[in-house]
């Protein structure tokens, strides 16, 4: 981010604008709308001030003159629109001074830009692209004002009124916070949405005990709690409503290797994020140390997600946190993620099951070689059934030769899943004697097993819509040299 949004205090002193045309005063209406004092050098000469309103234009000193000589005393920033070379000059001078600079459509010579602004009164939304495109930043503004309520301001404006007095009730910085979201998400914020500002007030005054309100126990102690949320198998966009509520509520994450980074960064900016989870190479700190963590920080008073990828209850350990919450006591909940087999079938489109062909499906793991000697592969010779590996590329042999050896045919359509739904997902398909070989054409985990004749009815195995992604031969082709 080379621009970070940030918001002028207009206050406290003139804007210097230089600049004549259409250019510059669309610029003054800007500025004018916000309520700043405007010093003005029109290059062209015409201080026309058509459309603004008497108020703004008194806010307006018309300075005449060369715009290089101007006295930057208590000048607060300096705006160049339609100014022509002058821009380049004044910019020098604005950082001589130390002011920051805008010369308009030139990042070179600007140290800050004017974000697209979505002006609601007390609230003000600032969307800036880094100046690479005005016109999506527009863009991003519509959507954002057609979604947010017409009195959105009002409803700032109402919580500025009462926050110092109310906060001044409740010791707890968590439980403020989550005092005002109950007040914003329950019936004073919809009173206040709906213009019923008195009603909204006397709501206000009738609460006895805002600790109690704001959920503290009967001691006044936030009361903390866990929830257990499944992020999916990579794509921020598969995240479940619910999953980004959690999320947004967090006061701190922990949060799993598999976990992208885009996911983490739907939790709120100031919630604590802890990795928990076993690094490439590196062991984790282990499952009573991290019952130890998440114990910890609900009985401190917070809300603590455990952010795990997939779903929490597949291969995810969630069965043990949740039998060490229950024991402790905690109060916890879990939000269902999209499990990795289903994000695969979902973009390879691989159906799991199929009418005649695939009645059932077995999730098995197999991380290492002994681990898939531990599995019972007699039970898993029903040629109907699709069969899913998870953490199976290093004990893929292994799968293949327990497969075999329980009567699967090695011509049964296999497919490798590698990071499915992410940007650079990849499939390498092919017949079951060949398991190890595929694994090895995919450049790296995290990777499905897919096992059985739904691999056949996959994009990738019938080259559909596939022919740009980087998997490596058809099922078609595979079958044909094996006969
Ligand atoms: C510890 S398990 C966690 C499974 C997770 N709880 C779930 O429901 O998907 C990790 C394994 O999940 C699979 N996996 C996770 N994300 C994946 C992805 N994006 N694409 C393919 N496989 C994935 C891999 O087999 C990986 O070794």
């Amino acid at each position: 981010m080379r621009f970070l949004p940030v918001f002028l205090d207009l206050q406290t002193g003139p804007v210097l604008l230089v600049g004549g045309g259409e250019l510059a005063r669309a610029k003054l209406r800007v500025l004018s709308a916000a309520g700043a004092r405007i010093r003005w050098f029109a290059t062209d000469g015409n201080h026309d001030v058509s459309g603004l309103n008497a108020g703004e234009v008194a806010r307006i000193e018309f300075a005449a003159g060369d715009p290089l000589a101007a006295d930057l005393h208590g000048v607060i920033a300096i705006l160049c629109a339609g100014a022509g070379n002058v821009g380049v000059a004044m910019s020098a001078r604005a950082r001589a001074a130390g002011l920051p600079v805008n010369v308009m459509d030139d990042l070179e010579h600007s140290s800050f830009i004017f974000p697209a602004i979505v002006d609601r009164g007390d609230v003000v939304i600032a969307v800036g692209t880094g100046g690479t495109s005005p016109v999506v930043a527009r863009r991003v503004r519509e959507s954002i004002e057609a979604m947010l309520p017409g009195r959105i301001g009002d409803l700032a404006t109402f919580i500025g009124r009462f926050r110092k007095s109310i906060n001044g009730r409740i010791a707890q910085m968590p439980l403020r916070r989550r005092f005002w979201e109950r007040v914003i998400d329950g019936p004073i914020g919809a009173l206040v949405l709906a213009g019923r500002n008195l009603e909204a007030e006397q709501a206000l005054a009738d609460i006895t005990d805002p600790t109690i309100f704001a959920g503290a126990s009967a001691s006044g102690e936030a009361e903390g709690r866990v929830t257990l949320v499944g992020a999916g198998p990579g794509d921020p966009d598969l995240l479940t409503v619910k999953a980004l509520r959690a999320l947004q509520d967090a006061d701190v994450v922990f949060y799993d290797e598999l976990v992208s980074p885009e996911i983490l960064d739907c939790a709120r900016r100031d919630a604590s994020r802890i990795p928990v989870g076993r690094r490439v190479g590196k062991p984790g700190i282990g499952q009573d140390a991290i019952n130890k963590l998440l114990i910890e920080a609900a009985k401190s008073g917070q809300r603590a997600v455990r952010l795990k990828g997939g779903d929490a209850f597949v291969f995810g350990r969630g069965g043990e946190e949740v039998e060490a919450l229950r024991q402790a006591g905690i109060a916890y909940s879990v939000v269902p993620g999209i499990t990795a087999a289903l994000g695969a079938a979902a973009q390879f489109e691989v159906p799991l099951t199929f009418r005649n062909e695939a009645l059932r499906i077995t999730f098995l793991t197999a991380h290492k070689a002994r681990d898939a000697e531990a599995v019972d592969w007699s039970a898993l010779t029903d040629e109907k059934m699709t069969v899913v590996v998870y953490m199976g590329m290093t004990a893929a042999t292994s799968v293949r030769a327990g497969l075999l050896a329980a009567g699967r045919s090695p011509q049964t359509p296999v497919g490798v899943f590698a990071r499915a739904t992410l940007p650079d997902a990849q499939a390498a398909v092919g017949i079951l004697a060949e398991l190890p070989d595929l694994v090895a054409r995919v450049d790296r985990g995290p990777a499905i097993l897919v096992i059985g004749d739904v691999v056949a009815h996959s994009a990738p195995a019938l080259d559909q819509n596939w022919r740009d992604q980087n998997f490596t031969q058809t099922i078609s082709k595979l079958l044909e040299a094996a006969e």
